[in-house]
């Protein structure tokens, strides 16, 4: 009878090591971060500010997508415009000393295409293009970098 207790006890902690070993592994991942994008070190202001400017822009190219669908392509330039002046009032001073180069670089990409949307053109294909080419700048900078907590 003891034996068996003894052999019952030892498969039960055969049975139990895999889920050990896993939880430790799921652990050391977390603590380590696979997360390897690089950090923007920004101030409260310029953090709400980015983020914001970042939600409007996927608000704005879902109302275009939007707009596509009942055929309206001639909305397009007002969504851009307003988005486009949005940002330019709420601009915090000095945010660019605060951006890397390629990030600011990558900006300056993606506000041609945005530029492009702007000056009303009816023509849906086009469209559909320059909004490609704004959604690639935006996975190409989401790839590099994040934004972590504010700074102050
Ligand atoms: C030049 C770099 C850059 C470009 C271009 C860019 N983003 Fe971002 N975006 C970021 C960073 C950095 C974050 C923070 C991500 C993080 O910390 O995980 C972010 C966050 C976001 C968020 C989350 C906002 C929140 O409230 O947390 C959304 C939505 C977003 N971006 C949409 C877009 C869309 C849509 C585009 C293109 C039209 C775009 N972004 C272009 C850098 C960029």
């Amino acid at each position: 009878m003891k034996k068996l207790i003894i052999i019952l006890f030892q498969v039960s902690l055969l049975l139990l090591s895999p889920i050990t070993s896993s939880a430790e592994e799921a652990d050391n991942i977390e603590s380590q971060s696979s997360d390897h994008r690089i950090d923007i070190r920004l101030n409260e202001t310029q953090r709400t500010f980015i983020l914001g400017h970042m939600r409007h822009m996927l608000e704005t190219l879902t109302a275009i997508q939007q707009e596509l669908l009942v055929d309206n392509p001639s909305e397009v330039h007002q969504l851009v415009t307003y988005m486009q002046e949005n940002t330019q009032k709420a601009h915090p001073k000095m945010l660019g000393q605060s951006l890397p180069d390629p990030f600011k670089q990558m900006g300056r990409q993606m506000n041609q295409h945005w530029r492009n949307l702007s000056v009303g053109s009816n023509d849906k294909v086009y469209i559909q293009k320059e909004v490609v080419n704004v959604m690639t700048t935006c996975n190409s900078c989401h790839a590099v970098y994040q934004i972590h907590g504010a700074i102050e």
